[in-house]
């Protein structure tokens, strides 16, 4: 089965909120992108709003006609908003203050009862629940026991493996190696808990494509490198090439 491509837009808006200025706008990006074969927009509504704004949720929601991501901590203030929005799914994430980027999978073991009790008032809102944890299998036993519909396994690890002077080194393909096995195990673990298996997080147009080799991965969250190629090469062929990259070329 080939997987689809969520869009992650946080970083046009981390570009228009260095202005605090109208643009970049978020739903021209959004349009472009559904324009290019994206599956779905993502978008991270952070408790520092340092990108996405809440009216930025409003608006996605009434312009995105393909399917609408929002990855948000498991916090009353952000549950509210979620069932106000009503975005087609909702990837509960660990959110550390002043971290650069979401640092690693939630631990849905450790605050079972507090996941459990968002991912039920999602669920009852009418909205795909998904659980951003890390390929351990302990996570994923939670986060079958909390009643989520999907997981998305953090690839940072596998990433980083792939990333820079480490990966030219034996070590690094050795670590590459290692955590695209545990994301294989854990993609294999998730489908037969009946649990839907996105996967995301510094993912490139190179290292996805040892990924998109895994069946079970039925979805991909990717924002910062589509964002950096658009910079050169504009947002929809950014977009495609990425298709092209997870082995699902545009429609
Ligand atoms: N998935 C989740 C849960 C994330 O928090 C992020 C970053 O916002 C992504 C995917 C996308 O990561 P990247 O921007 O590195 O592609």
């Amino acid at each position: 089965m080939t997987a689809r491509l969520n869009v992650n837009i946080d970083h046009v808006a981390t570009v228009r909120q260095a202005r605090r200025a109208p643009e970049p706008s978020v739903v021209a990006a959004a349009l472009a992108c559904e324009q290019a074969g994206a599956d779905g927009i993502t978008v991270h509504l952070r408790g520092d709003r340092r990108h996405i704004q809440d009216d930025d949720l409003h608006t996605l929601r009434r312009i995105v006609t393909t399917y609408l991501n929002v990855e948000m901590a498991a916090s009353e203030e952000m549950i509210k908003i979620a069932l106000e929005v009503l975005p087609d799914a909702v990837t509960l994430v660990a959110e550390t203050p002043n971290e650069v980027t979401t640092e690693g999978g939630m631990d849905v073991r450790a605050n079972l009862s507090i996941v459990r009790a968002a991912v039920h008032r999602l669920r009852e809102g009418g909205i795909i629940t998904s659980l951003f944890i890390d390929p351990d299998p302990q996570q994923i036993e939670a986060a079958r026991e909390v009643g989520a519909q999907q997981i998305e396994l953090c690839t940072s690890e596998y990433s980083e493996a792939t990333l820079g002077a480490r990966a030219a080194h034996n070590e690094g393909a050795m670590r590459s190696a290692q955590e695209l096995r545990r994301l294989r195990e854990a993609a294999t673990l998730s489908t037969q808990y009946g649990l839907r298996v996105a996967a995301g997080h510094g993912l490139t147009y190179r290292n996805v494509s040892a990924l998109a080799h895994i069946e079970e991965i039925t979805e991909f969250n990717i924002g910062h490198s589509i964002v950096s190629r658009a910079v050169f090469i504009g947002l929809e062929r950014a977009v495609s090439e990425m298709r092209v990259a997870i082995g699902n070329p545009q429609k």
